[in-house]
Parts: C-alpha cells; structure tokens; sequence
C-alpha cells in the first residue's frame, strides 16, 4: 500500500556530517513527535555512510533511502528534568536540590545526578537580600594596591615611631589572614545556587588579599624588622577558624571582629604619622564597612526566621570568651604601639595624649558593637554585657 502522507524532506545540500549537518538535522527533528519520519538528502558524498551512526548514536531509526525515524530518546532524556530556580535574586528557592550543584541558578536541569555536596543549602541559613547588590558594589570598589598608594612618599619617621607602625602593620596582617580564611572555608560549602552570596565571599576573600598586601608591603617599607606575634593573639583568630556554623562564624568575625576593626582602621587613619600608613588604612577601611555590612544583614535575615539565634549567638560569644579566659588577649606590644602612633612623639604631653586616644578608641569599639548587637535584636543590657566578653585581641 502506498503511503498516501508525503514524508518531510530536509536538504543538507553540501553539508556533511563533518561539518556540522547534525544540528541541522536535530533542529528539523526537534519539530517531530517520536516516531516521525523524515527523509534526508543532500549532495555530501559520505552522507549516506555518516547517517546511520549518527541515528544511532542519537537513538533515531533509519530507513533505507535515508529517512530516519525519530526516536524517543531526547525527550526521554529530559524527563523529570526541572528547572533550577529562575536567574535573578527573585529565582532563588528555599532548598535547592543537591543534584543541581553547579547548575546555573534557572537553568533546566536533567535528572540524575549524584548529590553535590554542598551542605550549607538552606536559603534560611545562607541568603541575605543585600547581597546581590554588595556584591555589584564591591566588584565596583576593587581598588590596585599598586596604583592606589604612594607608595614611594618620601615621609621618614623618627625609629621609634616607625616601629610602632611596623608592629601595628604586623598585627593587621595576622588578623587580615584569619578574615581571609574563615570565608574562603564557606566559599566551597555554600550551594551554588546561592550565587550572589558565593560572589561576595569570594570578594570579600580577594579584598583580604589586598589588605594583606598593604599591611605586609608597609611593615617592610623601611627595611626594619617586622613586629611580633603573640601566642594569645593567634589562639584568639584560631577561634574563630575553628567555627563551623556559618552564621555564628558571620558573627564573631563579620560583626563583632571587623566591626570592631572599622574603629581600628579610623582611629589608625586618623593618628597615622605617615601617608602610606593612612592611605592603606583608609583603603582597607572601606572594604572592611561592605564585610560588617553583610554580616549584619546575613544575621538580621536569619534571626527574623529562627527564634533561637540571639540565644546561640550568646552562646558562641559566651564559649569564645571562656576559651580565652586564659590568655593574654591583645598583645601589650600592640596596645604601645597604638599609643605611640598615636602620640606621634615621644615627650610626656604627647604620650598622655596618645594615651587618652587609645582610651577613647575602646569606647568607640564598645559603642559599635553595642549598636550593632543592638541592631540584631539584643536588648541595650545584654547588648552591654555581651560586647563586654568580646576577645581584647579586637578582631
Ligand atoms: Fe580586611
Ligand atoms: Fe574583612
């Protein structure tokens, strides 16, 4: 019996197989349910020998006179696939699946995958509606340690200043490379699908980075000796490497440890001798107001959902405090050192004034960090308290 329905016909001229006539064929496919038929033709000599591995490849069937007979297996392919979100910061899900892993956030995900990995994936635990737009500004705030700094200011500082400074470069360095770590850590645990919260860590990782630099580059300007490193200084940042929980980390480096140093950096931008010493703490400063900023919005949008958090935040302040009980806290060397550069000589008026402006940086640093608990949902009292068990080695 004659086949009375015409077969549909794609002409692949002189396009072979080599050469990209698949997708032309594909596409002439992809508008046929499974089982149609379609015959092909075209003038490529090893068209007829290239089809039938083609076909079978794809799961098609093929006739003679080259008419291939779609298979079923591209749309089966894609059964059970879904979508994964959809791509704005509106698109973000409250669980994504495991299986998604490093899917585009939107994109239609086949089915079938082994779990990821990624355990920080609940968007209660990881999301902040700021990021995508701190994220935008600090891809926009990236600053070129190299073109950003005078570095060759011709300033020279009478030895004893100088070697404050360089103590005080040596302590932010320290502190700058546990602020690196602790986020660089959750970079690799946050589900991808978070992507805006995965970009602002790992700018916040780059801008670490840079602090380090300038730190490390003015400790060595003048050639002196670097500073020392206290073993209670370090047991202190081991603390806060040593917290697994995303948020209660967020806290005690984001919150009260870089909150802590937005006060730090002013009051060493404020009294610095020095330009370079200014300009590097003026630069770090900035980047150091976008990390507390997150923080604070990462924690206000979980404590909203999960009543318990202001009761584990006191708890992750309260262990902090107990595990250094026994140490030293800020480094004296540190604290001298402070005086003297901010003293900016050494006559008795100069030192006592000095001296008074270290006191008064305390207060300030108390101030932030009752405000900021304050922010969170503690009460002024316990705001108080709490500020008060904070490490005296500031971050
Ligand atoms: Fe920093
Ligand atoms: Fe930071």
């Amino acid at each position: 019996m004659k086949d009375t329905l015409a077969t549909p016909t794609i002409d692949l001229e002189g396009l072979g197989f080599d050469r990209g006539a698949g997708l032309l064929l594909e596409r002439a496919l992809a508008l046929l349910p499974p089982g149609s038929r379609l015959e092909v033709v075209g003038r490529d000599p090893a068209l007829s020998v290239d089809l039938a591995p083609w076909c079978r490849h794809r799961g098609h069937r093929l006739e003679p006179a080259n008419v291939v007979v779609k298979g079923a297996a591209e749309s089966d392919r894609w059964m059970g696939a879904v979508r994964a979100g959809a791509p704005g910061p509106d698109g973000v899900v409250d669980r994504p699946d495991s299986t998604w892993g490093l899917a585009a956030r939107g994109a239609l995900v086949e089915a079938g995958a082994s779990p990821s990995g990624f355990d920080l994936d609940d968007r209660g635990v990881v999301w902040a509606d700021i990021a995508p737009r701190l994220y935008a500004q600090a891809a926009a705030s990236q600053w070129d340690p190299a073109t950003e700094i005078s570095w060759d200011a011709a300033e020279e500082l009478p030895a004893e200043i100088e070697a404050a400074v360089v103590q005080v470069m040596t302590y932010l360095v320290e502190n700058e490379q546990a602020a690196l770590v602790v986020p660089a850590r959750f970079v690799g645990r946050v589900h991808p699908h978070f992507r805006e919260v995965v970009q602002l860590l790992a700018v916040q990782v780059a801008d670490e980075a840079r602090h380090i630099e300038v730190f490390a580059r003015r400790a060595a300007l003048r050639g002196g000796p670097l500073g020392v490193s206290t073993t209670g200084g370090r047991t202190s940042l081991q603390t806060l490497l040593d917290e697994p929980d995303f948020s209660l980390a967020s806290f005690l480096l984001s919150v009260l440890g870089e909150g802590t140093f937005l006060n730090l950096l002013s009051f060493i931008e404020t009294y610095a001798p020095d330009s370079v010493t200014r300009q590097v703490a003026h630069l770090a400063l900035q980047d150091e107001a976008r990390h507390v900023a997150f923080g604070l919005a990462h924690l206000e949008h979980r404590a909203a959902i999960d009543l318990g958090l202001l009761g584990r935040l006191r708890l992750a302040i309260e262990r902090r405090h107990d595990a250094l009980a026994s140490t030293a806290g800020l480094n004296q060397d540190v604290f001298d050192a402070l005086v003297v550069l901010a003293a900016g000589a050494w006559t008795p008026d100069a030192i006592a004034t000095g001296y008074e402006r270290v006191q008064a940086l305390t207060v300030d640093m108390d101030d932030g960090r009752r405000r900021r608990l304050v922010r969170l949902g503690f009460t002024a009292d316990e705001a108080a308290e709490l500020s008060a068990l904070h490490t005296r080695n500031f971050m």
